[in-house]
């Protein structure tokens, strides 16, 4: 299969820290890869870079062939005119032109907007692919009434997709959490992507609602979609993941099956090692991924535990 999405020794740098550091991995057409790791891993980092919204500090992503990311000569570094350049659009792509390429993501916090309705807010996703002209879009036109109407129908059909049941015409604030999570990944699918980013998607939702968010990243996948999903439910990530690429302090650790990454010594000791009473306490980024290290560990053993019990299909 080929390369739909092609990270190469990414980094990103904010003062010391080092947030991504030498990212390098590969997503397939059509296939369902999980991206794991402690809080503060660089795993939000990475999608950003990724999807254009921050530039790296280095390293290069190639989707469908087109760079995202390029690698800035040297010479620009000398003459400090990278961020000049790149202001510009040279050596990167804008967030708004990787969604017209098709990738698509939605956020750790939720961002929709609270003043539109529901419909509307899948619409305005899908707006970035209408191609009214100027005069029929002010003069409202039977073309651009026609053109409209086709959007809501899609709009309306994405909605369906995700299992949205609520009035469409609600404001989305007015909308329980599990609901506004669907809209956000309606409105991702509104664009019509070859590649899914989904930050979290299940944090805060509930059993019933992780199992059908589950149901619905299989669909997403069955349109021919690949999805990148960072995950902290093991379970989830064992059910669902084809592949799974493990963060730690920025860089990777392992890249595998779910049964290679369960069985990967490495993993276990990253999760497991950094609950260490060694630690300086005051560095509050090692003090989360410790928390954090310590519950995912607790999950993998679960998750392992479980799909050896019952075949795994429990969660
Ligand atoms: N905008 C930012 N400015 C400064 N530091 C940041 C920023 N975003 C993330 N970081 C830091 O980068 C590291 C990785 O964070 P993040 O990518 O959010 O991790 P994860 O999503 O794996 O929990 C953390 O130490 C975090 O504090
Ligand atoms: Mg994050």
């Amino acid at each position: 299969m080929s390369a739909l999405l092609e990270v190469t020794d990414l980094r990103l740098q904010f003062g010391g820290v080092k947030a991504v550091d030498g990212l390098s991995f590969e997503v397939r057409e059509g296939e369902i890869l999980a991206v794991i790791g402690p809080n503060g891993a660089g795993k939000t980092s990475a999608f950003n870079c990724i999807s254009g919204f921050y530039l790296p500090t280095s390293g290069s992503v190639v989707f469908r062939g087109m760079h995202i990311v390029r690698e800035v000569p040297r010479i620009w570094h000398t003459l400090r005119l990278v961020q000049l350049l790149q202001r510009f659009g040279f050596y990167r792509v804008l967030p708004s032109r990787v969604t017209k390429w098709g990738m698509a993501r939605t956020f750790q916090n939720l961002r929709l907007f609270r003043e539109l309705s529901v419909l509307d807010n899948v619409k305005t996703a899908m707006h970035a692919n209408l191609r009214e002209g100027f005069w029929s879009t002010l003069l409202h036109t039977p073309g651009y009434r026609r053109a409209e109407a086709a959007c809501a129908r899609e709009a309306q059909g994405w909605l369906d997709f995700v299992g949205f049941e609520d009035d469409e015409e609600l404001y989305v604030t007015q909308l329980p959490y599990g609901e506004q999570r669907r809209v956000e990944i309606a409105r991702a699918l509104a664009t019509s992507p070859k590649l899914l980013l989904l930050d979290e998607p299940a944090a805060g939702l509930n059993f019933s609602e992780k199992q059908s968010l589950v149901r619905l990243i299989r669909k997403v996948r069955d349109l021919g979609v690949a999805v990148v999903l960072i995950e902290h439910d093991m379970g989830m990530v064992m059910e669902l993941a084809e592949r799974i690429v493990v963060l730690n302090y920025g860089k990777e650790i392992a890249d595998g099956t779910p049964a290679e990454i369960k069985a990967n010594p490495v993993v276990i000791e990253a999760y497991l090692g950094v609950d260490d009473d060694t630690e300086p306490i005051d560095d509050t980024r090692l003090r989360s991924a410790a928390v954090s290290a310590a519950a995912i560990a607790e999950a993998l053993v679960d998750a392992g535990e479980s799909s050896r019990g019952n075949g795994g299909d429990e969660r």
